[in-house]
């Protein structure tokens, strides 16, 4: 009890209200697989210039609201198509916020196939959106009938299609989205967070449809800390996105230190490079433990499923921390994401799990 709850009841929505917060799981003393990043640090050889960069930026002013200069130099990383234009949030996750802002509310239906990000269900929710999940094939591909079927039947506002998808790994059927797009009345967002662990993308095709936006995030590739995401689509949607941005959503050491970095992509590439070629080595060395199934992955992260529910409390005890998500979404019971780490944090976490797998 609080002493704010008789308010609480009468003020805040239901729908909020019947919530429960994103949790983060505390890390402290544990070898970190839970999240998704990036394991390498800048290297040393940058790291000076980096740190002149962040201090000529003013904190006693307000950040550049437009992000000019940023903005430029996210175009050209990204090869921005002219048609486009690009809205940025602080990570993606904001900018999926302004799509519920913008196209969310009572009497409006968001969908994705189900299980994926999972906070495109806890956005709807606190939007008093509808969110409808389109259970995926038992192997994680799209069921396209049934997307096309309820896409028909509930006319969503917004589908979200991560590509890759996260938490299963793979990539959805090109065809499938080509389909979903020129099926869909409302917006469809491909989420691209994993593009630079695949390789392909649809950011060339976003100026042939008019109802796709592209979302991309440079948390996955090095710089999670910086909290910056990328809306790519056609000006009309980005003019309207801009009306919801906060102006300075996009903080000023955010802005020179992202601006410093992307005149070193080459770091960047090459760290995306060796984790690719850890996710293989590793992808194989879990195809040999006994009791476990190690799904493909085109992300920087693997899905496995484990001989019983201790697995993620295992691990723990042995100082590594991963993400659970037994009976968090259908398909998913016994699953724990394990994001790639570098080859001695691989080797950890192999080393632990084969300890579970003799301990059970
Ligand atoms: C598919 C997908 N989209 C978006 C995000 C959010 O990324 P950001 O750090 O840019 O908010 C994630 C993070 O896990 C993700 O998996």
């Amino acid at each position: 009890m609080s002493n704010a709850d008789t308010y609480v009841r009468r003020w805040v929505p239901g729908n909020i209200r019947d919530m429960a917060a994103y949790t983060v799981s505390p890390a402290a003393g544990l070898l970190k697989l839970d999240a998704m990043e990036n394991p390498y640090p800048l290297p040393e050889a940058v790291r000076q210039g980096w740190l002149d960069a962040v201090a000529t930026a003013r904190i006693n002013r307000y950040p550049d609201a437009s992000c000019e200069q940023l903005k430029r130099a996210l175009a050209q990383h990204i090869g921005l198509p002219d048609a486009c234009g690009l809205v940025l949030g602080n990570g993606s996750d904001e900018l999926i916020q302004i799509l519920a802002m913008m196209l969310g509310g009572r009497n409006r239906v968001f969908m994705a196939p189900d299980p994926s990000f999972s906070m495109y269900r806890q956005i709807c929710l606190a939007t008093g959106t509808r969110f409808a999940g389109v259970p995926l094939d038992p192997d994680f591909s799209l069921d396209i009938d049934a997307m096309l079927r309820e896409i028909d039947r509930l006319q969503p506002a917004c589908i979200f299609l991560a590509y890759p998808n996260n938490p299963t790994g793979n990539a959805f059927e090109t065809e499938a989205i080509r389909a979903i797009l020129g099926q869909a009345a409302g917006l469809v967002v491909i989420d691209e967070a994993y593009h630079a662990f695949c390789g392909k993308s649809f950011i060339g095709e976003v100026p042939g449809y008019p109802n796709a936006l592209l979302l991309r995030t440079l948390s996955k590739v090095g710089l999670a800390g910086l909290r910056l995401g990328m809306a790519v689509a056609d000006p009309g949607w980005a003019r309207q996105m801009e009306k919801l941005r906060l102006p300075y959503n996009i903080n000023a050491l955010t802005q020179v230190a992202t601006t410093f970095i992307l005149r070193h992509a080459g770091i960047l590439n090459t760290q995306t490079s060796m984790i690719v070629e850890a996710r293989a080595a590793l992808y194989e060395e879990l195809r040999s433990i006994q009791g476990i199934e190690v799904f493909p992955s085109e992300t920087n992260f693997l899905l496995v499923r484990m001989g019983n529910d201790r697995g993620f409390n295992e691990l723990k005890s042995r100082g590594i921390l991963v993400k659970d998500l037994h009976g968090s979404a259908p398909g998913l019971d016994r699953c724990l994401r394990i994001t790639v780490g570098t080859p001695e944090e691989n080797g950890h976490l192999l080393a632990a799990l084969r300890d579970i797998q003799c301990v059970s």
